[in-house]
C-alpha cells in the first residue's frame, strides 16, 4: 500500500482526449484523485457498468468508493454546478462521502459569467470561443487578488461583506458595457443556500494531498483541458485561463515537484479542438465529418460540434517536452476504423519551404505554417473487442508503433470504446510507470 506513485494525468493535445476513462481506470489502484485545475468548461464522460456519468468538476476516482477525491486550489468552483453535480451522485447511489474541496479554491460567481459573455460578444470576430462558464473573469479576480475563496465564501460573516465590496467594482465595470447592474442581495440570497450545503465539504486540501503523495498511497492528479490550452504554453490567447500542464499539478495542489512519479499524457488517434485559434491538422472535408460522428465530437459542457483532423506529432512532442510525459494513452482508437488511409502531421513547412519539427513559441501566428504529412493503410475491421496490441489488425498496431516512434514515449494504453473494459492495457509497461521512485 505505501509504494503506490503518485501519477499526472496531462490532456496532450487540446482538451476533451477522454482523462477521465484513464484516471478512473488508475483511481483503482489509488487512495486519491485530485482534480488540479479549470472549472466546469471541462467534462468528462465515464461509462462503468453501462452507466454514463458526466462530470464537470467532481473527479472521475469518485465512482470508486474508496477513493478520497479532491477538487484543490486550482480549480475554480461554480457552487450551484458542484451542488447539481453532488446530488447528481447521490441521486444515483454513488457516495460522496470522500469528497473534499479546497477552501482555498476560488468561487464562479455570477458575474463572472455576464463578464465572460460581454466580453466575448465585444471581441466579435477575434472571439477565443471560450464555454461561457465564467472561467477566465474567475481567474483573472484571482490575479487580480480581489477573488473570493471557498473559505470565506461559506463562512457568512466572511462572504457578505467581500461579495458587497467585489459587486461595487463589477457595477462600475457593468457601466463600462453599458450592461444592467447586478444586485448583491439576490445573489446572497441564492448562493448562501449554496455556501451551508458545501460547507461540509470544504477542507485544508494541499495538507491531505501532500499527506497522501508523501505516504505512497497513491494520488492520481486529474488534469483538465489540455497541454496547448494552458495559459502559459498553449496557443495563446486561444487558451483557457488555468495552468493543464503537468506542472500545474503542483501549483495547483500545493505538493512539490519531487513528489510525482510519472506523468501520463492522453492523446486521441486524432486532433480535436473547440472554440477558435490555429489547428494546422484540421480536416475541412468529409473525412474530419466522419471522425466528428463516429467519435460523437460534440462538446460535453456545451454541446458545440469539436473541429477534427489527424494527429499532429508535433504536438504531441510538444507536449512530452513541456509536460515530462513517461508514458502515452491513445484514445478512440475505433473511431478511425473504416478510413482507407490514415495520416500523422509529422512536421511542418515554413513560408519559404524550410522544414519545422519543433513546435514553434508562436505558432498562432504562424497560419503560413502548412504540416508534413506521413500516410499509413487504414483498416476496417472492428478493433472494440481488441483487449491486446496483438489482437488488433496489424495495420492499427502499426499506426500505435509509429505513434510512439513518432513522440518518442511508450503507449501503455489504447482506448477502443467508451466502456471501461473496452481498454487495451500495455501491462508491463503499466507497471513500469506506475512504479514509485526512489526517495
Ligand atoms: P474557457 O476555458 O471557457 O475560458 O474557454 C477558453 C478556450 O478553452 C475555448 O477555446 C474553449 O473551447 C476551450 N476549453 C475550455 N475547456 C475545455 C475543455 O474541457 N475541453 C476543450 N476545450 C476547452
Amino acid at each position: 500500500m505505501a509504494d503506490r506513485s503518485n501519477v499526472v494525468v496531462v490532456g496532450a493535445q487540446w482538451g476533451d482526449e477522454a482523462k477521465g476513462k484513464l484516471v478512473d481506470y488508475l483511481a483503482l489502484n489509488a487512495t486519491m484523485v485530485v482534480r488540479y485545475g479549470g472549472g466546469n468548461n471541462a467534462g468528462h464522460t465515464v461509462t462503468a457498468n453501462g452507466i454514463e456519468y458526466k462530470f464537470h468538476l467532481i473527479p472521475a476516482g469518485i465512482l470508486n468508493p474508496d477513493t478520497v477525491c479532491i477538487v484543490s486550489d486550482g480549480v475554480v468552483v461554480d457552487p450551484g454546478v458542484m451542488l447539481k453535480e453532488i446530488n447528481g451522485l447521490v441521486a444515483r447511489g454513488v457516495s460522496v462521502a470522500n469528497l473534499r474541496l479546497s477552501s482555498s479554491a476560488h468561487v464562479i460567481l455570477p458575474y463572472h459569467r455576464m463578464l465572460d459573455d460581454l466580453q466575448e460578444a465585444k471581441r466579435g470576430a477575434g472571439k477565443i470561443g471560450t464555454t461561457g462558464r465564467g472561467i477566465g473573469p474567475a481567474y483573472a479576480d484571482k490575479a487580480a487578488r480581489i477573488g473570493i475563496r471557498l473559505g470565506e465564501f461559506v463562512d457568512p460573516s466572511r462572504f457578505e461583506p467581500r461579495l458587497r465590496a467585489v459587486v461595487a467594482e463589477k457595477n462600475e465595470v457593468f457601466k463600462v458595457y453599458g450592461a444592467e447592474p447586478i444586485n448583491a442581495d439576490e445573489i446572497l440570497a441564492e448562493y448562501s443556500v449554496y455556501a451551508s450545503a458545501l460547507k461540509p465539504f470544504v477542507a485544508d486540501t494541499s495538507l491531505l494531498v501532500y499527506n497522501a503523495a508523501s505516504a505512497g498511497t497513491g494520488v492520481i492528479f486529474e488534469g483538465a483541458q489540455g497541454t496547448l490550452l494552458d495559459i502559459d504554453l498553449g496557443t495563446y490567447p486561444f487558451v483557457t485561463s488555468s495552468h493543464p500542464i503537468a506542472g500545474g499539478a503542483c501549483i495547483g495542489t500545493g505538493i512539490g515537484p519531487t513528489l510525482i512519479d510519472s506523468v501520463i499524457g492522453v492523446a486521441k488517434g486524432y486532433t480535436t479542438r473547440v472554440g477558435s485559434g490555429v489547428f494546422p491538422t484540421e480536416l475541412l472535408d468529409e473525412r474530419g465529418d466522419y471522425i466528428r460522428e463516429r467519435g460523437h465530437e460534440y462538446g460535453t459542457t456545451t454541446g458545440r460540434p469539436r473541429r477534427c483532423g489527424w494527429l499532429d506529432s508535433v504536438i504531441l512532442r510538444y507536449a512530452v517536452r513541456i509536460n515530462g510525459l513517461t508514458a502515452l494513452s491513445l484514445g478512440h482508437l475505433d473511431v478511425l476504423t473504416g478510413m482507407e488511409s490514415v495520416q500523422i502531421g509529422v512536421a511542418y513547412t515554413d513560408a519559404d519551404g524550410n522544414l519545422v519539427k519543433d513546435m514553434p513559441a508562436d505558432l498562432v501566428n504562424r497560419p503560413e505554417f502548412t504540416p508534413v504529412y506521413e500516410t499509413l493503410a487504414g483498416w476496417c475491421e472492428d478493433v472494440s473487442g481488441a483487449r491486446t496490441l496483438e489482437e488488433l489488425p496489424e495495420n492499427a498496431h502499426a499506426y500505435i508503433r509509429r505513434v510512439e516512434e513518432l513522440s518518442g514515449v511508450p503507449v501503455v494504453s489504447v482506448s477502443v470504446g467508451p466502456g471501461r473494459e473496452q481498454t487495451i492495457l500495455v501491462e508491463d509497461r503499466m507497471q513500469s510507470v506506475l512504479q514509485r521512485r526512489p526517495r
